[in-house]
This record gives structure tokens, sequence and C-alpha cells, in this order.
């Protein structure tokens, strides 16, 4: 079967055809979907029909997976995987027995980095569509290194060699994630300091490396300071010229670079069932070489 990627011929994006995720894929494909994804930074491959063992067995082509994050505190000791798969995190606003049995809930879920209030944010994540709703919930994309080219001048030496603090205390949907306070005063925000452009290890192309706008922080600056230059950078970053959306269908499996996209959910009605598994791969702790 011939591999054929077919861009989005939006900002990022393209989908690869002629794979079957329930086989192994030889030595050459893999090294296919590894450059499209490079050059592409999100890929989707549709009209899959794989089990929790097929998704690993793929998302382990990539690198180290790392297990499922604790989840939200309203998921209290409700298990974040399915059954015997620690390394795939639900993310799904349907309730069982009165707990939800994944992430981030039916609302919208704003433009964001994963996991990138850990020293060592995952460096790309694979999501499966089991169940979607007929409309809504779809996912949009952003292409940082677009965000750092084109960046004003201005705001590029104002922001050259700064780091930003990444808030661990909320999600996403703006849930609380397990084990962290909540945040009153932003210059304590709980989570990671990562360098505002990051140097891509595998490509060397410097991109602008955000996390979430919510509680964010430049450390050295006033409060005030800080706020209206993240204000700034976040608006420049997800002008509707960089993104891509996604409107999903059951079997669908996305993968984004997490080290030089952001991404969003819309929301949808909570009357719908969207059930979706995510696999995280290991990365490294961002760092920037002056260009
Ligand atoms: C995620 C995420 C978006 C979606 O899994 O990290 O942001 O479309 N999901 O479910
Ligand atoms: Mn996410």
């Amino acid at each position: 079967m011939a591999i054929e990627i077919v861009p989005t011929g939006a900002a990022l994006g393209a989908e690869i055809r002629g794979l079957d995720l329930r086989l192994d894929l030889d030595v050459e494909s893999i090294d296919i979907v590894k450059r499209a994804w490079r050059d592409h930074l999100v890929l989707s491959i549709r009209d899959q029909d794989i089990s929790d063992a097929d998704l690993v067995r793929f998302s382990e082509y990539f690198g180290r997976l790392r297990l499922a994050p604790l989840g939200e505190a309203r998921m209290r000791g409700r298990s974040r995987s399915p059954d015997g798969y620690p390394e795939v995190a639900i993310i799904s606003n349907v309730i069982r027995d009165g707990l939800p049995i994944g992430s981030l809930g039916n609302a919208e879920a704003i433009w964001h980095t994963d996991m990138s209030y850990i020293e060592e944010p995952i460096m790309g994540a694979i999501l499966y569509a089991l169940e979607v709703p007929r409309s809504g919930g779809d996912t949009g994309f952003a292409n940082m290194y677009l965000a750092y080219e084109t960046l004003p001048d201005e705001l590029r030496s104002t922001l050259e060699g700064r780091v930003c603090l990444h808030d661990g205390s909320l999600n996403s949907a703006g849930f609380p994630r397990q084990g962290y306070e909540e945040v009153t005063d932003v210059t304590r925000t709980p989570g990671a300091r990562h360098p505002l452009f990051r140097t891509h290890p595998e490509t060397g192309r410097p991109a602008l490396f955000l996390g979430r706008r919510r509680n964010a922080y430049i450390p050295g600056l006033v409060v005030e300071e800080s706020e209206a230059l993240l204000d700034a950078v976040w608006a420049h970053a997800t002008q509707s010229a960089f993104t891509w959306r996604h409107r999903w269908r059951v079997g669908d499996l996305l993968m984004w670079d997490n080290r030089a996209v952001l991404h969003r959910r819309d929301a949808f009605d909570d009357g719908e069932r969207r059930v979706m598994h995510r696999t995280q791969i290991e990365g490294d702790r961002p760092y920037y070489e002056r260009a």
C-alpha cells in the first residue's frame, strides 16, 4: 500500500493515507511518518479501527510513552486510563457512576501546550477518536514556528532571553488538577519555568513556546507588565493565519508535535458523548539557542 501525504493547505497539518494501524509498520513507513510529522507538525490518519494495544504500539514508534497524567480532581479515585493501559489517558465528557471517565468534560479547552507545567514536557501526543459528538468538539492547532518568525521586533527583543512560569493548577478546560493549590498570585504560580523561545531539538528551528495563558507570569517583571506582554504575545500566536482545525470522525487519529504547536478544542453539547484515547510521548527540557 503506497503512503500518501496530503497537506491541509493551511499553516500546518497533513493527512497521511494508506496506513492500517492494526498492523506493524515497517521501518520505511515509520520513517515516512516521522518525516511528515516533523514537516507538518500535526498529522491525521483517518478511518482506523484500532485497540488500545494498537494505539500504544503505534505511539511507541516515536519514543517512550509517559503514563497518563493524574487527571482532574473531580475524577477522585477513578482511574484515568482504560484497564491494563496506564499509558493511555481518556479524554471524555462521559460520566459513569457519578464520576467522569476521563478529562476535559464538554467545555471549551483553551489554547495550550500539553503538560508544559512539568520540567520535561511531552514531545507529542496522539489522540484517537472512539465516539464523537454530531457537532462541536473540533480541535484546533497553531504553528509556533510561524508565530516566532513573525513576531514584531519590539516584542521579540523584549521577550528574548526571558522565561515564563507555566501553571500546573488548572487544566485547559479550567478544572483543578490533582495535587495543586489554587493560584491567587501569579508570581507564585506552581509549575515549571521554560524559555519563551524554544529551539526545536530535531529541526534546530526556533519556536514560540507558550503553555497556557491562565496564571502565566514572566519572572522579573511587575505583574501588570507581564500581563500586557503575555496578552500581546498570545494574541499574536493564536491569530487564525497560523491555525488549522480538525473536524472529527470516529476512527480518526491525530498526532501533534507539542514542541512547536498550540492546540485547543471547541465546546460541545453535554448531551452528546465524546470519547478519545490519548498517548503521550516523553520529551526533553526546553532550551533556546539564540540564532
Ligand atoms: C488533549 C487535548 C483536545 C481534544 O488531549 O491534550 O487537548 O480535542 N485534547 O480532546
Ligand atoms: Mn491538550
